[in-house]
């Protein structure tokens, strides 16, 4: 009885199974734009209005959630690690040595927490929140939009140890920092372009201080730095460990989101060793040259690093769980 329908038949009737094979239902592996449509139709409107009203009371509030769902998702991935409090199981990331006395913003992230779980309880997730709360924080201050892909879920540890080797210091080499989000699925271009974040907020002094006056050991300045740029910067970092916790502005330029980051380092006034080794490599001055002189060009590849950034480790599906505090695991 078979016939020349019996291949073609069964070739349709065995492929769901090969189909859900490649997508594992009910384990939704993918992020999804409209993930809390129907459970949480306030949660964008939740998000903008305390982003706005954090922003509103300390502009440099944006950076610092940008800053802080950066160092979420490149420590583990995008699991709201960054945001939970030292217990007696784990030592978690905020003590961490990048993090600690440098951080800022996690009130913001617990007050919008609280005001989600009144309107859709044990819903949204705290690493969700934190990747809302950067794209919020960056469209209020002149950056560009992108719409973000969501269903990530809360992890249940942290690790102070994960946190100070996977952050990248400002005092290491390009390559280790290129390696560093290589690790996380990022290139060489997501490092330019990221690193454009450091067109808001600040910088504590002895993050660059060995710059201005003891440069490699030298016990001269780093020779790369334009010499109007120190001399002011001596005047906010004074040599004396007094002035470490000063603050300079990463792009002394504008308050607002914008490329003249960019410019800024092809006129050697860049703050951060970091910043300014983007201009010292020929593949990434190619890309600094092009973001400088094309601010639409950096918008829309920032916004696509940004969503890749974001993909980082996320944990979807029955992964994780939904923390009812950002600061402590679910019990
Ligand atoms: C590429 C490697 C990176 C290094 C070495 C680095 C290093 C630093 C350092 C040392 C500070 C100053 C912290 C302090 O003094 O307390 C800082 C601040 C900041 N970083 Fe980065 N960063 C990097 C990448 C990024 C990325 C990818 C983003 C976001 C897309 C980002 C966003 C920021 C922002 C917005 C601030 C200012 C925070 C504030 O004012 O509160 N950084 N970074
Ligand atoms: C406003 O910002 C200041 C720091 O600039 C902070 O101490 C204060 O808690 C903020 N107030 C609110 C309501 O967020
Ligand atoms: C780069 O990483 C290697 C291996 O971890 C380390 O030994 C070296 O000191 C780092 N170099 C810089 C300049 O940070």
């Amino acid at each position: 009885m078979f016939s020349y329908l019996t291949l073609p038949c069964l070739i349709l009737f065995l492929s769901p199974y090969v189909h859900s094979q490649m997508y594992p239902f009910p384990y939704g592996q993918q992020l999804d734009y409209h993930f809390y449509d129907r459970t949480c139709p306030r949660l964008p409107m939740i998000v903008r209005y305390n982003v706005w009203a954090a922003v509103k009371n300390d502009t440099r509030m944006a950076a610092s959630l940008l800053r802080m769902h950066f160092h979420d998702c490149i420590v583990d991935g995008c699991e709201g690690s960054v945001l939970l409090d030292d217990t007696e199981d784990f030592k978690g990331e905020k003590n961490a040595l990048p993090n600690r006395n440098s951080l800022r913003g996690f009130e913001v992230i617990d007050t919008i927490k609280t005001d989600l779980e009144r309107f859709c309880p044990s819903t949204v997730s705290c690493a969700d929140i934190l990747t809302l709360a950067a794209r919020e924080a960056v469209v209020m201050v002149g950056g560009p939009f992108w719409n973000v892909p969501l269903g990530r879920r809360d992890g249940t540890t942290a690790s102070q140890k994960s946190a100070n080797e996977q952050i990248p210091s400002p005092i290491e080499s390009l390559q280790n920092i290129t390696a560093k989000f290589s690790s996380k699925g990022l290139d060489i271009k997501d490092v330019v372009v990221l690193s454009g974040g450091h067109t808001l907020g600040f910088a504590q002094c002895f993050t660059f201080k060995r710059r201005l006056f003891n440069f490699d050991g030298s016990g001269n300045p780093d020779p790369t730095l334009d010499s109007s740029v120190l001399t002011n910067l001596k005047s906010v970092c004074p040599n004396r460990d007094a002035s470490n916790s000063n603050l300079a502005p990463l792009d002394s330029s504008t308050s607002k989101f914008d490329n003249v980051y960019y410019t800024s380092l092809i006129n050697n006034a860049g703050l951060l060793e970091s910043d300014q080794a983007l201009v010292k490599d020929t593949n990434t001055a190619a890309m600094v040259n092009s973001y400088s002189g094309n601010s639409f060009l950096f918008s829309q590849d920032f916004a696509a690093s940004m969503v890749k950034l974001g993909n980082v480790g996320v944990l979807t599906g029955q992964k994780g769980q939904i923390r009812k505090k950002c600061g402590s695991v679910n019990y």
